[in-house]
Order: structure tokens, then C-alpha cells, then sequence
């Protein structure tokens, strides 16, 4: 059976990254600049698939990556455990700069995550650790072109004093060392480059990734069925708009429709009619457990956004929430990457959690 041209867990591998061009050449330009960097956008947007993009097209004529992944950090120790596992991951020449100055301080790559993980009584110092971890990463980009991934950067905001001890460990060191921050909380991302009393005030740009475009999805929708001898029969116009941008739900349609179709066939409205059924299903109870964790007033203008309603005036008033508290909702509900305002309006951002919100409530 051929492999599915639709993956739709996980980052893609950097040759199936389309549609993202002048987004890729844009942040390989800073990486190459070294002017600091946060990308933001929404989860499964495709951050992590295109930076990976970038690094290896980078990596393919110098600059090389080295890949730190923040997500869901609960303390120091696994601060520093993330940085030692993103060296470890290091190959070939830079991977052996990286060992020979660890040596340098008594450290070994690759077993300091392990040694982190001991009781507090028996494990090293997880603030010393970090630091010379850090330390040994920018004595590198002394001598290799590197640059640096901080990848669910929104992690650190759970480790007081996290963001302080990198920005101590790597700002004198912003011109020799490339700087990219990703990450998918956009009150926490602006929090962390936004806000004055945070250490990375003001040191970064902010870049956002934002939906794919309808033709960017329609390209990547037929290609994919083209080249495993499949037809779209013009169910494509479905998943664009069904998807609205949406580049893991467009990918998600996408693979359920073309598990419905043979080579050499074409896919009908009925293949279509239980592709969607199919993914419905599997996403019902993912959405209802994000609707339930809301507190009512969210809950409330949530409903009224996905109805296409307006949250104010009326609208407001038949939510029977105060104008001022359903703005208050709102701003919460773009916070937490749920809702983005597109144009004038607000907009769910997942639309198989609107199309949820609108079969569960219906009006
Ligand atoms: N450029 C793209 N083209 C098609 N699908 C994409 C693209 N970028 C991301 N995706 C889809 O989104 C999913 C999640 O991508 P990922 O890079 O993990 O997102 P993020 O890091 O923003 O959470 C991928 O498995 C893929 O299905
Ligand atoms: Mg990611």
C-alpha cells in the first residue's frame, strides 16, 4: 500500500514543506543577519516543519542548527536537560567542537539529562548546569557557523528565572550565534518580548505564521493525489474551504479522503461525505475537553464566534454576558490561541472545533 502523501501528526520532513516560501526566505535572512527572532503562530501551523525547512536548507550550505526543544518545561533540571539533549543531537564537526569544550569544564553531552533526572541530593546543579551548557554552545559558534532553535518557547515562562539565564548565558554573544524562538501561546510569546520586566524584552521581532493560502492548500491537495495516481474529482474546493488555511486539519481532510481512494480512481461527495465523518469523530472529544476547561464566559462568546456572531450590542446581550466581559472573554480566547482576529472579525482557529461549537449548539 502506498504511504499516505497527507501526514498530519507531528512536524513534516523539510522536502514536504510547501507554501511557505517567502515566510522560509525571510527567516533564513535573519537566522543569516543573527537578528533575533520569535516566530508565533497557532499550534500545528506548521512552526516546528517549516523552521526544520529552513535549518536543513541552511545546514546544506553552512550555517548549522543546533535544536532545543522547550515543550512543557516544568523546572530548571529540565531546562538544562533539553539544552543537553539539543547538543546531543548534533552531528559530525560541530558535534565534536561541542565535546572537545565541554571537556574544557568537566561536562560530558548526552549524560547530564540522565544525571538531571537524579534526586536534588545526588544531581548536579541544575542553574550551573545550564549555564555551562549554554557556555559551551557559544564557545562553538566561536569557530562554526551556528545558529540556535528554541523551539515551544512559551516552556520557559513556566521556570522562574529561566528567561533570565539565558539571556545572561547569550547576549553578548547575538552577533556570532543565529537566534530563532518558536512558539504557539501568543499571550505568553508577546508576554515574554513584549513586556519590560521580561529579560527578552524587546529583543526579538515577532514573526507570524498564519494560515496557508486556499491556493497554497488546493496545490498541495491535488499533488498529492496526483503523484499516488489519484484523482480529486474536484473535491479539493471542499477541503479548501472546509480548512480555511488550517494547514494540519487541510492535511487531515486531505488523508482522509484519499484513504477512500483507490490508484487510478477518483474520489466522489460520498468519499468526501465519510472522509469528514471520519475526522469528525476523531476530533469530538478533543474539542469538547477544550470547551469544558473553559470558564462560562469563554464558553459563551466561543459559541457566539463560531456562529458567525459579533460579541457585542446584541449578540452580546443574548449571550447574557456584559459587553465588557465578553471583550474581556474574547481577549482571553485569542491569548490562549483559540480565536484570532482576522480582518475585523474574530475567528475560531481550528475549524473542526467551530464546526464542533456549530453542530453541538446549533442555533
Ligand atoms: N507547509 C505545510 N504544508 C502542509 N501541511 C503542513 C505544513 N506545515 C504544517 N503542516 C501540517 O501541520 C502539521 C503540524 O505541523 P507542525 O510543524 O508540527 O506545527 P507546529 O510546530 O506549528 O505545531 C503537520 O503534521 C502537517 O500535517
Ligand atoms: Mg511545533
Amino acid at each position: 500500500m502506498d504511504r499516505s502523501p497527507f501526514p498530519h501528526h507531528g512536524p513534516l520532513r523539510p522536502e514536504q514543506v510547501t507554501g511557505r516560501e517567502s515566510l522560509a526566505v525571510d527567516l533564513a535572512q535573519r537566522i543569516a543577519d543573527r537578528r533575533l527572532t520569535a516566530l508565533v503562530g497557532p499550534r500545528r501551523f506548521g512552526k516546528t516543519s517549516l523552521l526544520k525547512r529552513v535549518a536543513a536548507d541552511l545546514a546544506a550550505v553552512g550555517p548549522q542548527p543546533v535544536w532545543i526543544d522547550l515543550y512543557q518545561l516544568t523546572s530548571m533540571a529540565d531546562f538544562a536537560a533539553a539544552v543537553d539533549r539539543g547538543l546531543a543531537s548534533v552531528v559530525g564537526p560541530v558535534r565534536r567542537a561541542l565535546d572537545s569544550i565541554a571537556a574544557t569544564v568537566a561536562l560530558r553531552i548526552g549524560v547530564l539529562g540522565v544525571e538531571l533526572t537524579r534526586s536534588p541530593k545526588y544531581r548536579p546543579d541544575p542553574v550551573l548546569s545550564l549555564r555551562n551548557l549554554l557556555g559551551v554552545l557559544t564557545s562553538a559558534a566561536q569557530r562554526h557557523d551556528l545558529f540556535v532553535v528554541f523551539d515551544e518557547f512559551s516552556g520557559v515562562a513556566n521556570i522562574q528565572g529561566g528567561a533570565g539565564v539565558l539571556r545572561t548565558e547569550l547576549q553578548h554573544h547575538f552577533q556570532s550565534l543565529g537566534i530563532v524562538f518558536a512558539g504557539s501561546e501568543p499571550s505568553t510569546m508577546r508576554a515574554l518580548f513584549s513586556e519590560q520586566t521580561q529579560p527578552f524584552f524587546a529583543q526579538a521581532d515577532l514573526v507570524e505564521i498564519g494560515p496557508l493560502s486556499d491556493a497554497a492548500v488546493g496545490h498541495i491537495v491535488e499533488d498529492g493525489f496526483e503523484t499516488t495516481q489519484r484523482h480529486t474529482g474536484g473535491i479539493t474546493s471542499r477541503i479548501v474551504a472546509f480548512a480555511a488555511g488550517h494547514p494540519q486539519r487541510a492535511m487531515q481532510l486531505a488523508d482522509a479522503l484519499w484513504r477512500r481512494v483507490e490508484p487510478g480512481e477518483t474520489a466522489d461527495m460520498p468519499a468526501w461525505e465519510a472522509a469528514l465523518a471520519e475526522v469528525r469523530t476523531n476530533v469530538n472529544a478533543a474539542s469538547e475537553r477544550i470547551f469544558s476547561l473553559l470558564p462560562t464566559g469563554q464558553q459563551k462568546t466561543l459559541r457566539a464566534i463560531a456562529a458567525g456572531g459579533s460579541i457585542y450590542g446584541a449578540a452580546a446581550s443574548a449571550l447574557e454576558l456584559p459587553p465588557g466581559s465578553a471583550q474581556d472573554a474574547a481577549e482571553k480566547l485569542i491569548g490562549n490561541g483559540i480565536v484570532r482576529r482576522a480582518q475585523e472579525r474574530l475567528e475560531v482557529i481550528d475549524p473542526l472545533l467551530a464546526d464542533w461549537l456549530c453542530r453541538r449548539f446549533p442555533i
